[in-house]
């Protein structure tokens, strides 16, 4: 929600900047802007795509070796030019760009209005930096530009990554982090400023991630850490592993295909180093000390948003079937606000791609308060989520651009299965003969995954059937129902086709009543212990004259004499089902919103990763 860059050194700051925020894009993109300190600070800001401010900028004079730049996601005030960032205060002393919510924004405007402020945009971004330059302004002197800044802090209450420029210090950038994710790369001469390391990659491998609280003031050839009370810190540097092909199309025509190609790797990168040679164990390293919490612990809360929530009801399935420990599976958004009933020895699990959505990290401060031992499946290394939690397991999907979750859910699940298995082995529930069979399976999965890929012809061609639908329903069982949602959920995503995932059974409550012969069903139908349930389901369809597009088991053939299509996947273990099913639909989704000519990659109103409540 919201990408932030900055770039101090002796380079030209503008490409850094804007390359930065072509990357960042995926975090926002309803306008964008920069600023760029040189004779005087210059400031660039557009409604629209990266590319339009880098329109506007095309003949205008941007040089200068310092800068930020921002790309916005609305929250406050509709996207517009003014209510783009950079946000200058009124004196143009302190220059901001923000990710995140000032919650007290509105009564922090109201002192400043009542003390001769006027603001131009809508955003509670101005607010802070006409609060920082009234500190500053009041101070008469005896404030430098840092100090402001951390005193203005002090008074804001919400979540905040932010990098400043100070018109009377124009050799620094001022970064600081509470609760919105900052990453400062390390460079000979330069520091680079970004909201996660995709900009940086490219310059430099040594990065320190800003820790809540924490206030930078960085020069080109100095950076000194500091928490907001002004006590001095150590940085830690960090070396990345990402490296910069992981963030390039590649010859896709969009980042949601390469995710979706790269599943088959993203799998085996997921459980590799983690299932022995010889199939013979599970080993999840990251879990080690607090196994014997998990081995005993009474249920397991699984906390999630998006598709992440849909791999962890996966979750439920999975570890109920085979650990035999009651799982929940909430919403960060509910969970945080509904007075949870948390036990000591709850184990809560927290799923998040980004690492970063606010519903989840707040649950998970929840779960910790209440003695829970909380850990994460996470995929962007170093984010928050795994930083706040006990223990956990990175899903090493490699970086998701894509708004539209794809590699991140498969890899999710893939956690959840070893997890799962490795329990019920632990638990003595599952026989050794079980637990090397669900072994094997799991390892298959990236093989069978590359045959469905082979398939994306026959995908594309009944995409073009159904690209006009204005509904689909979409229908699954067991380990397939939340398949079903993740479909829906992927479909409406992309190509803003209502779409609806239900468990196939309650189909007759409610959702029946809408088929028709315009009404596209979606069933996932594998051969497994509901099967022959589910064939009815199709049936049921049939007779009201709905189009069964079914994703059933190589082979099958009593769905195929009745669905309208099949797409069929290699057979599997019924646990391991989603991992393969989930494919067909992204694959669908994908390409019925290249048809209507949607923007796949960032589809309208969505961000990345969600890091406003
Ligand atoms: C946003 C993204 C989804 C994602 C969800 C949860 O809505 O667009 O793709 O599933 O946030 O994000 P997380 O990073 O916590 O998995």
């Amino acid at each position: 929600m919201c990408g932030i860059v900055g770039y101090i050194g002796y380079r030209d700051a503008y490409p850094i900047l804007i390359n930065g925020l072509k990357r960042l894009e995926y975090r926002g993109y309803d306008s964008a802007g920069i600023a760029i300190i040189g004779k005087e600070t210059k400031i660039y800001k557009k409604k629209g795509k990266v590319s339009e401010l880098e329109h506007l900028i095309k003949e205008k004079d941007a040089s200068g070796t310092i800068g930020i730049g921002h790309t916005r996601w609305a929250t406050h005030g509709e996207p517009n030019d003014t209510n783009a960032h950079p946000h200058t205060s009124q004196n143009g002393l302190f220059t901001v760009i923000h990710n995140g919510i000032i919650e007290n924004y509105s009564r922090l405007k109201d002192r400043l209005e009542a003390r001769g402020y006027e603001f131009l945009s809508m955003t509670d971004t101005e607010v802070l930096a006409n609060l920082i330059e009234h500190i500053y302004i009041t101070a008469n002197g005896s404030l430098d530009a840092e100090h402001a800044v951390r005193l203005a802090l002090t008074k804001v209450i919400g979540a905040y990554g932010v990098v400043i420029i100070a018109k009377d210090e124009p050799d620094k950038l001022i970064a600081a982090r509470k609760g919105s994710p900052l990453v400062i790369g390390i460079g000979d001469g330069e520091y680079f400023i970004a909201s996660d390391a995709t900009p940086i990659i490219e310059y430099t491998d040594s990065v320190i991630y800003l820790n809540n609280d924490n206030v930078a003031v960085i020069k080109k050839d100095q950076l000194t850490l500091k928490t907001i009370d002004n006590d001095q810190l150590e940085p830690m540097i960090q070396k990345l592993t990402m490296d910069i092909g992981s963030i390039e199309k590649n010859g896709y025509e969009h980042f949601m295909l390469k995710e979706i190609f790269e599943q088959p790797k993203s799998i085996l990168d997921t459980f590799r180093g983690r299932i022995a040679a010889d199939l013979s164990e599970i080993r999840l390293g990251g879990l080690h000390h607090v196994m014997p919490k998990i081995e005993n612990a009474k249920r397991i809360i699984i906390i999630a948003c998006g598709t992440s929530w849909h791999a962890g009801l996966v979750g439920e399935y999975l570890i109920e079937t085979f650990a035999r420990i009651p799982v929940e599976v909430e919403y960060g958004s509910e969970f945080r606000y509904r007075k949870p009933i948390i036990f000591a020895d709850d184990v809560v699990i927290a799923i998040s791609q980004s690492g970063e959505t606010a519903d989840t990290l707040a649950a998970i401060n929840i779960a910790k308060e209440a003695g829970a031992t909380v850990l994460g499946i996470c995929n962007v290394v170093g984010a928050s989520i795994p930083r706040e939690t006990h223990a956990g397991v990175y899903t090493h999907a490699g970086p998701e651009i894509g708004v539209a979750s794809t590699k991140a859910f498969t890899a999710q699940v893939t956690v959840l299965t070893m997890m799962a298995v490795m329990l019920g082995k632990k638990n003595n529930k599952l026989s050794e003969e079980e637990y090397l069979k669900l072994i094997k399976e799991l390892v298959s999965v990236p093989d069978k995954v590359e045959e469905i890929l082979k398939y994306d012809s026959l995908f594309k061609e009944i995409s073009s059937l159904y690209k006009d639908a204005t509904n689909f329903l979409y229908l699954g069982r067991g380990y397939l129902f939340p398949v079903a949602l993740e479909g829906a959920l992927k479909l409406k995503e992309i190509s803003y086709i209502h779409a609806e995932g239900y468990p196939a059974a309650e189909m007759k409550h409610g959702p029946i009543a809408l088929i028709d012969e315009n009404m596209p069903v979606v069933v996932i139908a594998t051969q497994d212990n509901s099967y022959d349930k589910i064939v009815t389901n199709i049936q049921e369809v049939k007779a009201r004259n709905g189009k069964v597009i079914a994703i059933v088991t190589e082979g099958d053939k009593i769905i195929k004499d009745l669905a309208d299509h099949v797409l069929e996947v290699p057979k599997s273990h019924e646990a391991i089902a989603p991992l393969l099913t989930v494919i067909p639909l992204q694959l669908l989704s994908y390409h019925i919103a290249v048809m209507r000519g949607c923007n796949v990659d960032q589809p309208r109103n969505l961000a990345k990763s969600v890091t406003v409540e």
